[in-house]
């Protein structure tokens, strides 16, 4: 414990791709998984009912304590709690009344008697009263507000568990990253990116990208990040990739009260559709000119059950993504929903010191060239570098530029679809293979005397010797060079060193080594290949699941999968 109170609550990365990533959350002894939206949900208007979100796939809701605590529900909120006056059991996350004060023109909420409001009706993730930063706010203004919003969080801190460090600071980046550090400094159980609905509003997804990845870059890697407001569909997988993991919704009911119909493509009026784009429940038993007749109570439930099918149908197509390593892919559709959508992804390239070290070196999946974008992908870029200076013959293959020979197998030259691209089935050496794939994956020249083992039916390369001695094998997926223990003593892999004889153990029988089992590492890159030392000896060899940052930053979960 850092200072102030201690959160009850655990972060474990389990699968990755581009910088998204599945964990598993546990906020008070309920465990969830994230990426996830969380509905929100007004005791004063509930359009879908608890067993309804619950069947629509929530996990976890959200509302709003300033909401409830001046609505006649008050009184029997406090003593019941949340949790029995609404009917659910899971998580329930409250927001404080930031918003309203921002959009209603609510003069400042006391922030103590509101988290000790949040307390007695037993919040299970507490937000203090920030103070919402506008686009239009001036230096000194966003300034001001992010000062007061570190202040805040602060004395929160001392009041509650569980809390929340909402980030602001306008469109100020350098504002950003100080509040990022400020309020990372206060120890708070998740971090909120604020201040962003009026940029997602007007669709200045260029900005909002922007914010994104600056807070990411600046905060620590262990904890959950949640999106503000982000509510449409649309966005949810290009922000699932710049790394956020929550996002809530007051879309699927505020669309549905103005005869609005959320896609993944972007919404629709109600009065504009003659056929309804979607196979959910709602959607088939019905058509739009019958909802149109409806009342409007009738119509606003069938338009926000659509809205919920869709929001929840878009979290299991990203995680499914995430799963199978395509989740760029999945991106770079989901960019045609809108131009400026598409314009925003230039983010990435800027960002890509930070994203070449989050996204993953090799994948299950063939990356897709699928327009222009495809070329500032981190995949790409890193992939690019990584074969700057390699000497030899090389073929020429977009995105990539001119591409060693020997690579033409290895993860992502062999392992890209390009249009246009025609592979000349140039003869190459299976030695150089190993020699380039050495050198492209650890960034030596392997100089040892080593024999090659084809395999019989396919004549790709399998095993890798030195005499009679196994230095390795050739991975057929990615074609990566993946070291026996004796082979790692030959390579100049990245190490990671830990400092337990028991731990050493462990390792030694090819259990995973765990985060705070971790003395310290090179700077390593998710799915490389590392040696795991002990006593300055390789004990054995294993795939990083996390990176440097990461390892220090996250307290749980497995770190390297040994072999
Ligand atoms: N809901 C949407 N934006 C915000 C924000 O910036 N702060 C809080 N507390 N809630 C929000
Ligand atoms: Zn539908």
């Amino acid at each position: 414990m850092k200072n102030g109170k201690r959160n009850d609550c655990m972060f474990e990365l389990k699968d990755r791709d581009a910088n998204g990533r599945i964990c598993k959350w546990v906020v008070n002894d309920h465990e969830i998984t994230t990426p996830t939206i969380m509905p929100v949900v007004n005791p004063s208007k509930m359009v879908v009912s608890i067993e309804d979100l619950k069947k629509l796939g929530a996990k976890i809701i959200i509302t709003n304590s300033f909401i409830i605590r001046n609505s006649r529900f008050k009184e029997e909120c406090v003593q019941k709690g949340l949790h029995e006056f609404l009917k659910w059991k899971g998580p329930i996350y409250t927001d404080s009344g930031t918003f309203q004060m921002f959009s209603q023109g609510i003069k400042d909420i006391s922030q103590e008697e509101i988290i000790e409001f949040q307390n007695q009706i037993k919040s299970d993730i507490v937000t203090p009263v920030d103070l919402f930063t506008l686009p239009d706010d001036t230096k000194k203004q966003a300034i001001e507000k992010t000062k007061e919003t570190s202040k805040r969080v602060f004395a929160a801190k001392q009041l509650t568990k569980n809390l929340v460090g909402p980030i602001q600071g306008g469109l100020f980046l350098d504002l950003r990253k100080k509040a990022c550090k400020e309020i990372a400094a206060a120890d708070p159980e998740l971090f909120a990116i604020g201040g962003i609905v009026p940029l997602m509003e007007q669709y200045r997804y260029k900005e909002l990208f922007e914010i994104i990845l600056t807070c990411k870059e600046n905060l620590p890697a262990g904890k959950p990040v949640h999106a503000f407001g982000a509510g449409h569909p649309m966005i949810f997988a290009p922000l699932v990739a710049l790394g956020v993991d929550l996002f809530d919704s007051a879309m699927y009911a505020l669309a549905a009260a103005s005869d609005r119909y959320l896609t993944v493509n972007g919404t629709h009026q109600l009065a504009d559709l003659t056929e309804f784009p979607c196979n959910c429940p709602e959607c088939v038993k019905t058509t739009p000119e019958e909802v149109r007749q409806l009342p409007k109570q009738d119509r606003e439930i069938i338009l926000a059950k659509h809205n919920l099918y869709v929001t929840f149908g878009e979290i299991r197509t990203i995680r499914q993504a995430i799963k199978e390593n395509n989740l760029w892919e999945l991106v770079q559709t989901r960019l045609r929903a809108h131009p400026n959508l598409l314009e925003a992804f230039e983010t990435v390239k800027k960002h890509k010191k930070y994203l070449m070290k989050q996204d993953l070196i090799s994948k299950k999946s063939a990356l897709f060239y699928s327009g222009k974008e495809t070329e500032f992908r981190p995949e790409v870029l890193r992939a690019k570098e990584m074969i700057k200076g390699m000497s030899g013959q090389t073929f020429l293959k977009k995105p990539f530029g001119k591409v060693p020979t020997g690579l033409k197998g290895v993860y992502p030259f062999g392992q890209s679809i390009v249009p246009g691209f025609k592979e000349k089935s140039a003869k190459v050496d299976p030695k150089d293979i190993v020699r380039q794939t050495i050198e492209y994956q650890y960034g030596f020249k392997f100089k040892e005397n080593f024999s090659v083992e084809l395999s019989r039916q396919t004549g790709r390369i399998r095993r890798v010797w030195r005499g009679k001695q196994l230095l390795g094998t050739i991975r057929a997926n990615d074609g990566f060079f993946i070291p026996t223990l004796e082979g790692a003593k030959y390579m100049d892999m990245k190490k990671v060193i830990v400092d337990d004889e028991e731990i050493a153990k462990h390792v030694k029988a090819g259990k995973s080594l765990f985060v705070r089992f971790i003395d310290r590492c090179d700077d390593i890159i998710p799915g490389e290949e590392v040696a795991i030392i002990y006593n300055k000896e390789i004990i054995a060899t294993g795939t990083a699941i996390l990176n440097k940052k990461e390892i220090s930053e996250f307290q749980r979960g497995v770190a390297i999968k040994i072999r």
